[in-house]
């Protein structure tokens, strides 16, 4: 089987100039395209729609989060623009999510899978605690990952801390887009919990998210074909 690159270059900026730009560079040697809130809130669809021209499948992080209704008005929003993937918080409840999930399969076969976001990484056990919430972290991941996919979201994005762990709990088809790599050969920056690439497909990864190593690479074509190499091997 051909070899499929699980690489999506996070393209963190909110200048759509430069985005465009490292898209156009990464063309080929990448997966995919992640465009977050930065990007989006900044450029909407008018930014985003010569991006999704170059043909690259796209993630469009947006990390929706309100009444079903409105959900799934904003998956409907979306629609037009073909993203191969769109986020949601699973914290949003079962009942949004189906929302989500039916306003999207009104698009057919080449309809946006949804991914839920279950913890942000950004939040430890006290600050669960603070909201409420369960202070046992992975439990709580887990717990929101099952209701995800039983309300019909694809998979979630998950640390490479709980791959393994979401892998195991929601079976062999549940998609895992995981952020938080780093090739041996990257700085870190902030990210605390790292896996490289091969460790992360290796746990139950799917897909991979991958910003500033490819991004602040000072080539970052090279950066990218250095990644797929790696994984490929
Ligand atoms: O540059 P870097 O590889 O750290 O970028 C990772 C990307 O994944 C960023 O867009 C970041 O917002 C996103 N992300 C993350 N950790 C999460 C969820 C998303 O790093 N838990």
């Amino acid at each position: 089987m051909a070899f499929k690159n699980p690489v999506f270059c996070a393209l963190d900026t909110p200048d759509a100039g430069e985005a465009l730009k490292m898209a156009t560079q990464l063309r080929g040697h990448v997966g995919g395209l992640k465009l977050g809130l930065e990007f989006f809130m900044a450029n909407g669809a008018v930014g985003y729609k010569p991006i999704a021209e170059l043909g690259l499948p796209l993630f469009l992080d947006v990390k929706l989060h309100d009444i079903p209704n409105t959900v799934a008005g904003a998956v409907r929003s979306l629609l037009p623009l073909r993203p191969n993937f769109i986020t949601i918080h699973t914290s949003g409840g079962p009942a949004m999510m189906r929302a989500a999930a039916d306003a999207a399969a009104t698009a057919g076969a080449g309809r946006p899978k949804l991914l839920g976001v279950t913890v942000l990484t950004s939040l430890d056990a006290s600050d669960l605690t603070a909201v409420g919430q369960s202070s046992d972290v992975a439990a709580h991941v887990a717990r929101l990952a099952k209701l995800a996919q039983s309300s019909g979201l694809d998979g979630v994005i998950c640390s490479p801390a709980e791959v393994a762990l979401l892998r195991a709990a929601c079976g062999p088809d549940f998609i895992l887009m995981v952020p938080g790599i780093r090739p041996s050969w990257a700085a870190a920056n902030d990210q605390k919990r790292v896996m490289t690439p091969r460790e992360a497909m290796t746990a139950g990864a799917t897909h991979l998210v991958v910003g500033r190593p490819i991004t602040g690479a000072a080539d970052p074509v090279e950066a990218a074909q250095r990644l797929a190499a790696e994984i490929a091997a």
